[in-house]
């Protein structure tokens, strides 16, 4: 199986949460425990631990390491403590939707839960963030199954930036048809963005996949026209941090050029995610807020100067794709198509289990 082969991103084994600090892969494998909330709230904003579904994770685990030591006070000592600092986490990263629904739902918890000690609550809430982990682990796996069809042998796939086993609990969004499909025996060629600033692309994507045993050639961004042109892509999958009510998406910054790339050489382009990525409060991809980022992001180059002094930046995290330009979003209950308006409206109605909207 492939996902043995895999990296883990977030470990919590014996009250004891872990991180693999990300930002010194591929060239070392350093798991950093996580004891408070400033320390957790810094490795989420210094992508020590990144990719949507992984901040989500973290956020959850992160809060409950954090209020242990509020146990042994009263109940509502406990609840303003749990609140303050989940707000405090979720202000670490503002784009991915994920860090805010997995935060919320062990704050929800607390106040629906039936309790009589702020220990016994945080028994209950520990137990909350292992389900969101392990409700993560099945998403994947239903991700990979649905997106697996869609991988033909002999094909070719771009992704962009990393939304495989390091971006979630396990195996992935984008990567985990990728994982599928090569379970499954098929045959194909990955191509993986290098995703500048931060090369998640070059230091993760490739890293993981290599790992995997998939054959990955990695390329610079500005390649992938090169790639397209010359019959090697034949579909894109990339991951997504929030997708409004109107299927605008948010992912990587880097993402839209490579879906306007996509639709100008006629090839598919996927965003692969879970239902809760969905956010159907922001209902244009114009009203979702994209993280800005330190400028020294892009006037260096793994820490040595690439331009002048002070000169001025832009340095975005995430771009929006509009909704005209994705082919479909394979999610753990089947693949979206469009007209995403009326279908991802229908969801929202019907609830996901109907399956009126998928392929
Ligand atoms: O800044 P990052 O590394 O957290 O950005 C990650 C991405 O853009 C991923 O594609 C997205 O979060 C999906 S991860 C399954």
């Amino acid at each position: 199986m492939v996902t043995d082969k895999l990296p883990k991103a977030v470990i919590y084994k014996n009250g004891i949460l872990s991180f693999l600090d990300q930002t010194q892969l591929p060239l070392k494998v350093v798991y950093e425990e996580q004891k408070t909330a400033e320390q957790i709230y810094d490795s989420i904003k210094r992508l020590k631990v990144r990719g949507a579904p992984a901040i989500g994770i973290a956020g959850a685990y992160g809060l409950i390491v954090s209020v242990k030591k509020y146990i042994h006070e009263p109940v509502d000592i406990f609840l303003t403590e749990l609140k303050r600092i989940g707000e405090y986490l979720v202000s670490s990263r503002p784009t991915a939707v994920n860090l805010s629904w997995a935060v919320n739902r062990i704050i929800n918890k607390a106040k629906s839960a039936c309790y009589s000690t702020s220990e016994e609550l945080w028994h209950i809430l520990e137990q909350e963030a292992e389900n969101i982990y392990n409700e993560d682990k099945e998403i994947c796996k239903n991700i990979g199954r649905y997106g697996a069809e869609l991988i033909e042998n002999g094909s070719g796939i771009l992704t962009h930036c990393n939304a495989g086993a390091l971006a979630v609990s396990e195996l992935g969004t984008a990567l985990a048809p990728i994982y599928t499909a090569l379970d499954m025996g098929k045959t194909f060629k990955v191509y993986a963005d290098e995703t500048r600033p931060l090369l998640q692309g070059a230091r993760l994507t490739s890293y993981e996949l290599q790992a995997s045993g998939a054959d990955v050639t990695l390329i610079c961004d500005n390649m992938a026209a090169y790639a397209m042109s010359r019959g090697l892509i034949n579909m894109v999958i990339v991951g997504c941090d929030r997708v409004a009510a109107n299927g605008d998406t948010a992912n990587k910054i880097g993402t839209m050029n490579v879906a306007i790339l996509a639709n100008y050489f006629k090839i598919p382009f996927y965003v692969a995610c879970p239902s809760s990525t969905f956010d159907n409060m922001t209902l244009t991809g114009s009203d979702i807020v994209i993280e800005q980022r330190n400028p020294e992001e892009v006037t260096h180059f793994a820490g040595v100067q690439t331009a002048p002094d002070n000169v001025k930046v832009l340095n975005p995290a995430f771009d929006v794709t509009p909704n005209e330009l994705i082919t479909g979003f394979i999610t753990e209950y089947g693949i979206i198509i469009p007209p995403y308006i009326i279908n991802l409206e229908n969801i929202l109605h019907k609830g996901w289990k109907q399956n009126l909207m998928f392929k």
